[in-house]
């Protein structure tokens, strides 16, 4: 007889694995031909309060005049991206690592500006290609499949500064010619796709996301700007979905969103109404991708707002015709949703505010953390679409200290991912969401997105470099290594043991 740890296990072919992006731990910014991206401009604050954390969120958009000051700037300190984690000379090294703790997967994304490097060239640039044929042979010899997103917050600065970039439709043309190129010369090591990293990120940092630099337009056209350049993004989704399909006939491919979970405040009829216009926001980037159309809910907000679509006579059709074939989400914490928010304490969550869930503890970055909250997401999910899901980013970021005999250790994290880990496990077996795998954001500590922080850190594997970028760049493995090494090892059975 079996015992019921025995049985307490997940599907056979999950994908456990981890998840990075290139902007956040490769460096190496000026090399192999590599153009400058968002990402190389993106400047570092030092957050010491809630108050500094909420306008660093608040902070996404940069000016003509930042970009100039950062070109010409050497200082790699104040742009840690430029150096991220080394990951480009050290790849072998990590990736050995993420498979020494047993990855099925690794989700990585490729840095478009090392492919093309300002986003118009005729020709992709060989070196940029070279460097990713590398890094998925070194994930195959070590059986780990790699999960490409094609677009992770790291656009080339030229399709910004000289095209105003998503809201140009020029973007879909060297987007989808960047895609065919990949696709093509991949196809025998890449068979899972994401197209763009949290789409819906557009609307909360537009010049990461869709390469606007918010100053050079009217503000009161600017909503309008980002829906126009949302749209164009729509139509390269799904063109590149099609691209992938034809390039690789057994490639699975994606959409991506940043899975908020909010709660009403109350019960009260308002809290719960605004809760709903909320998630609605949300759910448009992936109605509108899974479903291939614009929901009608986004179509009235349009009518509304005075927003008016441009858009060429074949792109509803493109739309509809190639939708994604799976749901890909991250999912780090929860809040609420008030009507009226005087007098409630507001919070963190992903790159928004919101109102602060009372029931709930929070990070060090004041996210709130709850693992239900993502048996819910996933169960709605699901429900609303009925395709497999993805959770493609989960984590806890913290800072981490390094003992004198070198360990560190993090229960705190293992703490974090087990009770996500049983909440996803409770998803899928007690309520039959199908869920194709979990990467962990950062299996190895890499410069935070929002804050551009390294002492941000999600990783089982640590890295010694400050936030200035000072260090001797040494991996060491945490405490947390070895316990996700055996939630693999034991296809998660040793989730419920004491
Ligand atoms: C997701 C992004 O939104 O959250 C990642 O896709 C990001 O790029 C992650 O790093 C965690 O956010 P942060 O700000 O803690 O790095």
């Amino acid at each position: 007889m079996s015992s019921i740890s025995e049985k307490r296990v997940f599907p056979d072919g999950f994908l456990w694995g981890g998840a990075t992006a290139a902007n956040q731990c490769e460096g190496g910014w000026q090399e192999g031909g590599k153009g400058v991206s968002v990402s190389d401009v993106a400047i570092f604050r030092d957050p010491k309060t809630l108050k500094d954390l909420l306008d660093v969120h608040g902070n996404c958009d940069i000016t003509d005049e930042q970009i100039a000051e950062a070109l010409v700037s050497k200082n790699e300190a104040i742009y840690p991206k430029r150096h991220g984690i080394d990951h480009y000379h050290r790849y072998q090294e990590d990736i050995r690592l993420f498979a020494e703790m047993g990855f099925k997967v690794y989700r990585l994304s490729i840095a478009w500006s090392r492919i093309f490097p300002r986003c118009d060239e005729e020709e992709p640039n060989e070196e940029g290609l070279l460097f990713y044929d590398r890094v998925f042979d070194e994930c195959l010899k070590h059986g780990i499949q790699p999960l490409v997103t094609m677009s992770h917050y790291e656009p080339p600065l030229a399709l910004c500064t000289d095209y105003n970039g998503w809201y140009n439709r020029k973007a879909i043309d060297f987007f989808t010619k960047y895609v065919d190129v990949i696709t093509k010369r991949y196809k025998d090591k890449v068979k899972y796709w994401l197209t763009f990293n949290e789409i819906d990120s557009i609307i909360r940092h537009p010049f990461m996301t869709g390469g606007l630099i918010e100053s050079r337009f009217k503000p009161e056209d600017f909503l309008q700007v980002e829906y126009q350049a949302m749209h164009h993004q729509f139509v390269a989704s799904a063109l590149a979905t099609e691209i992938c399909h034809t390039n690789i006939p057994d490639s699975k491919v994606g959409c991506m969103i940043t899975k908020r979970m909010l709660y009403p405040y109350t019960c009260k009829p308002e809290d719960v109404l605004k809760t709903q216009q909320e998630m609605r926001a949300l759910y448009a980037f992936s109605d509108t991708q899974v479903f291939g159309e614009y929901p009608a809910y986004l179509l009235s907000m349009y009518r509304n707002k005075g927003i008016h679509i441009e858009m060429e006579p074949d792109d509803l059709r493109i739309m509809k015709a190639y939708p994604v074939d799976f749901v890909s989400f991250s999912y780090y914490s929860s809040s609420c949703m008030a009507m009226d928010t005087e007098g409630l304490d507001q919070g963190l969550e992903n790159t928004s505010v919101a109102v602060l869930n009372p029931y709930i503890e929070t990070s060090d970055w004041g996210w709130g953390i709850d693992p239900i909250g993502l048996r819910i997401s996933m169960v709605d999910l699901y429900d609303r679409y009925r395709k497999p899901l993805f959770i493609v980013e989960n984590g806890l970021g913290a800072k981490d200290v390094v003992e004198e005999d070198g360990s560190i250790n993090d229960d705190y994290r293992i703490d974090y991912l087990k009770k996500h880990c049983i909440e996803m496990y409770n998803a899928i077996v007690e309520d039959g969401v199908e869920c194709m795998g979990y990467t962990t954001w950062g299996p190895i500590d890499l410069i935070s997105n929002s804050t551009n922080q390294m002492s941000k850190r999600y990783g089982f594997i640590y890295v010694d470099v400050d936030d200035y970028g000072k260090g001797t760049y040494k991996r060491l493995k945490k405490k947390s290594f070895d316990w996700y090494k055996k939630v693999i090892q034991t296809n998660g059975a040793s989730l419920f043991e004491e």
